[in-house]
């Protein structure tokens, strides 16, 4: 290493240790997703934390990021990421499993250790290696997910004997978010994908996008209701709040504030983002620049 080097390297670190100790409980918790469907992590979180000030932002311009490249979808996520930061957000949670499987490495890097980063794929990751040792687990999600078969190489690397049958349903973001679920046009699309020979035998079904939460029943009674259908949402939120606890950052005092910000705004946006999150949202528009 050049001495220009070593120095820039010891300057990053004083830097960001100096960011680090500024980081105080009361700063808001930072979630993006592409769209809107990362409400339902975002719901969950405010169940389990609801002192906790958070900042939504969903990439409506550039959804769905399911069918987008990954270097797509790592640009979007830097320009998202910077906005978290200068908003002030003391962690960032990537409620996508599209962004979270072609972005995270990169924002961990970008971000540095100013900010910490918190995916949705490792806590599910860790919940399956937990629960199902040696079992034959099924996966559906966007295009963009399958084809990064992060799920796949993560649970490897979990040496738990875990086999991932992959599907992409993409077909079901959009349905779900134009509301159809619990009628007899979902009844039929998810019993079309569910009966993908790629899904026989299985013994559980991870729901690796930010939308399936809403058909989750759905899903469940196709199997019969004897399958473990596992979301993600919760198991998010709960490594949310261990980290916030570890860092000594959790939020006990106040009661939390909302923001939701969009790169795009329609009132059909807002209107399904009540879907995701349960309850009436208000969308404000913020620019990517
Ligand atoms: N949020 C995306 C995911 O979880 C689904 C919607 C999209 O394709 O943008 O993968």
């Amino acid at each position: 290493m050049h001495g220009s080097d070593t120095g820039k390297a010891k300057f990053n670190k004083i830097r960001s240790d100096l960011q680090k100790m500024k980081l105080e409980k009361q700063q808001p918790v930072g979630v993006f997703d592409s769209g809107i469907g990362g409400l339902t992590v975002a719901h969950a979180i405010k169940k389990l934390l609801p002192q906790e000030s958070m900042i939504y932002f969903g990439d409506t311009v550039h959804l769905p990021y399911g069918d987008k490249s990954e270097a797509a979808i790592q640009a979007y996520s830097v320009k998202i990421a910077d906005i978290l930061v200068k908003k002030g957000c003391k962690v960032i949670v990537i409620a996508c499993n599209s962004a979270s499987s072609a972005a995270y490495e990169l924002l961990k890097e970008y971000v540095r250790k100013d900010i910490h980063i918190i995916n949705v794929i490792d806590p599910m990751v860790d919940l399956v290696l937990n629960q199902f040792p040696g079992k034959q687990v099924g996966l559906i999600g966007t295009k963009r997910t399958v084809q990064s078969g992060v799920y796949t190489r993560k649970l490897a690397e979990g040496n738990k004997d875990v086999t991932v049958h992959s599907l992409a349903t993409p077909l079901l973001a959009p349905m779900i978010e134009e509301g159809f679920f619990n009628n007899q046009i979902s009844h039929e699309i998810i019993a079309t994908y569910l009966s993908d020979p790629t899904l026989q035998n299985i013994e559980a079904l991870i729901l690796a996008c930010t939308h399936y939460p809403l058909i989750k029943k759905e899903i469940s009674s196709f199997f019969q209701d004897k399958l473990a259908i596992l979301d993600s949402s919760e198991v998010v939120a709960l490594a949310l709040k261990h980290h916030l606890e570890k860092e000594g950052l959790l939020n006990d005092q106040a009661t939390g504030q909302y923001h939701f910000l969009v790169s795009d705004y329609t009132e059909s946006f807002e209107a399904s983002a009540g879907l995701f999150f349960h309850e009436t949202v208000h969308l404000d528009k913020h620019p990517m620049l």
